[in-house]
This record gives structure tokens, C-alpha cells and sequence, in this order.
């Protein structure tokens, strides 16, 4: 018995993912933003989502007997999740097996802008590098410091343990209080102005909704210390980026580190890509191989229940 799976995916996927599926599934490939209409979508049982192309109720619509989507990652703010309530269509994400690696390459991204591992790599290798000296590239303290997470959720909570590790105090600000974390990790809710004007570290943690669309704008970067590292581990659109381009231009904190921009990848050409006191990088916060196996894993899991009529075992809608 072999299922019809649409793959939506516009990068070739991760190796892990097509093995498990030879057998059961037969792959009809969407691999640009328009579908091919050769692709007859009345036959399609699965859908597969692995880069975050919009997925549309309308899309859904014209597949009547689908029966699941199932998504490579947590965040699903790319699929119409409402689309897929109204039609009965469950979706399935990646919760829980990536918030270490995520925690890991907040933390990652905080130290290099702390301690200017950037520009120190290309001192090291450039033609003024001729003496040490202890004058330049001075950083940011990290141990002691105050942290404060915007989104203190499965991955905040886990940003918040090992910010412990470097004796920082914990703010947060979340809609809802993480009882949890402020019981097992000490960790303080604030409002999001006092977060953003007494933390030295800033790290958003949130999913994109429509309540976090553009939350920090210029106003909250202003709120920042002159000091501040702000690191984005969520989703490009959680900052308005015209308004981190005006900052970072000014100069106006220490440094921003982005592992999401808004769009992904920037153009070639942006002048957030020539900026020495901002880190870009590729959306690397789950990317270890042991996560991306355990995503392929859990979200293949997620697609054959579905097909199969069985509860999807991790269900976001
Ligand atoms: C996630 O899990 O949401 C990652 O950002 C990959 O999409």
C-alpha cells in the first residue's frame, strides 16, 4: 500500500527524511512557490512541509481526501492553521526534541556578539593584526549579567538553564506566566519595557503570531541599553527590520545576532549582511544531526498516523 504524500520543499531535503517514508509513500514533489499543474491534487492523502512556503487553506481545499499535514519544525506559522481547522485537516510539528539545539545556538549567538567573535576572526586574519593588544575588541560581561527572554517557553525555559550556568539573573515576559520556570529556574516576569530596558542580553524565543508580528520596533529598540545584544532565534518578522536596520546603523546597541531575517535568506545586497556589529547566519537553530534525525522521526511518525487515520501523536491544530 503506498500513500500519496505532497512534499512541499523548495531545498533539497534532509537526507534522513525519504527513507523513512520508501515503502509506504509516494512522493508527488511542490518544490516552487506555484504548483505544478501536471501535480493531480485529488489524489493526495499526505502533505509533507519542509521549508516554510505559505500553505493555504485554498491549497488544502483543492484536496479533498487529505487527511494530514505534517510539518519539519515547531513553528507552523506558514500554514493557514485556521484553514486546516475548519476543514478537519490535523497538523503536525516537532515540539520538544529541538529546544536544546535551539537554547544551544541562542546561547551560542549571544556569546559570539558578547565577546566579538566576529570581528576578532577577521582582526585575526587581516593585515592589523601585527601585536596583541589588550585594548581592542573589548566585549560585553557575560557572567552575571541580566538575561531577558521574550517567549519563555519550551526553548526559553531551556535558554534560561543555561544562562544559570553563567550566574545570570532571568527576566521574561511572556502572555502568560511560566510558573515552572520561575519556580525550578528562579526566573522573574516582567513587563516587556522593563525587560527591554534593564536586560543586557535580549533573546526572543517566541513563535510568530499575530500578537508578536513586528513586537520589537523602534520604540522597544530604544528602550535598549547602549550596551545590549539582542538575539533573534524565532522568527524574522517578531522584529520590524527597518527599524533594527536604523539602529544598528546608529550604532545604538552593541550588537544584533540573527538567526532569522524577514525575508530568508536576505537579499545579497542588504545592509544588514555589511553590518560589523551584526551576526547573520542560515537558520541554524536545530540544525545538529541528531536533531534533524529526531525531526525527521517524529514528523514522519506525524504523516503516517494521519494518512492512516490514527491520532497525529504531536499535533499543533
Ligand atoms: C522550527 O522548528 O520552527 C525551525 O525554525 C525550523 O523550521
Amino acid at each position: 500500500m503506498s500513500y500519496r504524500v505532497l512534499f512541499q520543499s523548495d531545498a533539497q531535503p534532509y537526507r534522513g527524511i525519504l527513507p523513512l517514508m520508501q515503502d509506504r509513500c509516494q512522493v508527488e514533489w511542490w518544490r516552487a512557490p506555484e504548483l505544478d499543474s501536471a501535480t493531480d491534487l485529488t489524489a493526495i492523502e499526505g502533505m509533507y512541509v519542509y521549508s516554510h512556503m505559505r500553505v493555504e487553506g485554498a491549497l488544502m481545499e483543492r484536496m479533498p481526501n487529505l487527511r494530514v499535514i505534517s510539518n519539519f519544525g515547531v513553528g507552523c506559522d506558514h500554514i493557514d492553521l485556521d484553514g486546516a481547522k475548519r476543514l478537519g485537516i490535523p497538523v503536525g510539528n516537532t515540539p520538544g526534541v529541538l529546544d536544546a539545539t535551539t537554547a544551544d545556538l541562542t546561547f551560542a549567538l549571544l556569546m559570539a556578539a558578547a565577546r566579538n567573535l566576529l570581528p576578532g576572526y577577521h582582526h585575526a586574519r587581516g593585515p592589523d593584526f601585527i601585536q596583541y593588544d589588550a585594548s581592542i575588541l573589548l566585549g560585553q560581561h557575560i557572567t552575571g549579567a541580566t538575561i531577558g527572554i521574550v517567549g519563555l517557553g519550551r526553548i526559553g525555559y531551556q535558554v534560561a538553564k543555561r544562562a544559570l550556568g553563567f550566574d545570570m539573573d532571568v527576566v521574561y515576559h511572556n502572555r502568560n506566566r511560566n510558573m515552572k520556570a520561575e519556580e525550578d529556574l528562579g526566573a522573574r516576569h516582567v513587563s516587556l519595557d522593563e525587560l527591554l530596558s534593564t536586560a543586557d542580553f535580549i533573546t526572543l524565543n517566541m513563535p510568530l503570531t499575530d500578537d508578536t508580528r513586528g513586537m520589537i520596533g523602534s520604540r522597544e529598540l530604544g528602550l535598549m541599553k547602549p550596551t545590549a545584544v539582542l538575539v533573534n532565534a524565532a522568527r524574522g518578522p517578531v522584529i520590524d527590520q527597518e527599524a533594527l536596520v536604523a539602529t544598528m546603523r546608529a550604532r545604538r546597541i552593541h550588537c544584533a545576532a540573527l538567526d532569522v531575517t524577514d525575508p530568508e535568506p536576505l537579499p545579497r545586497d542588504h545592509e544588514l549582511l555589511g553590518m560589523d556589529n551584526v551576526i547573520v547566519i542560515p537558520h541554524l537553530g536545530s540544525a545538529t544531526v541528531k536533531t534533524r534525525d529526531d525531526m525527521s522521526q517524529m514528523s514522519v511518525e506525524n504523516l503516517l498516523a494521519g494518512i492512516e487515520g490514527r491520532e497525529v501523536p504531536h499535533r499543533i491544530a
